[in-house]
């Protein structure tokens, strides 16, 4: 099973995709996690990315792109995984469908969170992460609009994609996404 999230930043991937993957007993694989333990590792990487987080722009496609092909060669990850914050791009969405077919792994859903601007930038300020300065959601925010959102039509024309409303409670987003997912006949809970 490979479930992918898509949606603005601040709008609840994370949050959604830790309760998702206990339900489901699959693996939850974020690049954006994965990017901020290289940095912290202070590996030669991890300086390239530092500057990328934070000015909120993406890191360069290939360095994501293996990281995912390392990670999903390892068995639980195979196996069942939730997908938070990656694809990015159309070419990251390419790179990934390569990754796929040749592990014949096929996508079961594509979730869109969304939520409207005002509360993602409320939600982000109040979190206080690093990258979590008005400058830099703003430029997340654009990111987002140039570079990702194509995705969804991209998803949406080979019958993947399902919309969610991220607005509201944590809890009630949470029963928008299970009701999504329940109606996609290859994503069944363990
Ligand atoms: P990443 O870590 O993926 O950040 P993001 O996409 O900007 O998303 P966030 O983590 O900010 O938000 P989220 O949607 O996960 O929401 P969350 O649940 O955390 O990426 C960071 C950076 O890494 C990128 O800018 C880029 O530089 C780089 N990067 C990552 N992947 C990349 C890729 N594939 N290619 C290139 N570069 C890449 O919630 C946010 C806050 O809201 C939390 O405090 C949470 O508690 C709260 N919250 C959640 N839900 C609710 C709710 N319903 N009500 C109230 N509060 C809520």
């Amino acid at each position: 099973m490979l479930i992918i999230f898509i949606g603005p930043p601040g709008s609840g991937k994370g949050t959604q995709a830790e309760r998702l993957c206990q339900r489901l007993g699959i693996q939850h694989l974020s690049t954006g996690d994965m990017l901020r333990a290289t940095i912290a590792a202070e590996a030669d990487l991890g300086v390239q990315a530092a500057g990328c987080l934070q000015r909120g722009e993406l890191v360069p496609d290939q360095l994501v792109v293996d990281m995912v092909d390392e990670t999903l060669a390892q068995s639980p990850y195979a196996e069942g995984c939730l997908l938070d914050g990656f694809p990015r791009s159309l070419s990251q969405a390419e790179a990934l469908d390569g990754l796929l077919e040749s592990r014949q792994i096929g996508i079961s859903q594509v979730l869109e969170l969304e939520v409207d601007q005002p509360e993602l930038i409320e939600r982000l300020l109040a979190r206080k992460r690093p990258d979590d300065t008005l400058e830099t959601i703003k430029n997340r925010l654009q990111v987002f609009q140039n570079q990702t959102s194509p995705l969804l039509d991209y998803y949406r024309q080979r019958g993947l994609l399902a919309s969610v409303n991220g607005n509201g409670t944590v809890d009630q987003v949470e029963d928008r996404v299970q009701s999504a997912l329940a109606s996609q006949s290859n994503v069944s809970e363990h």
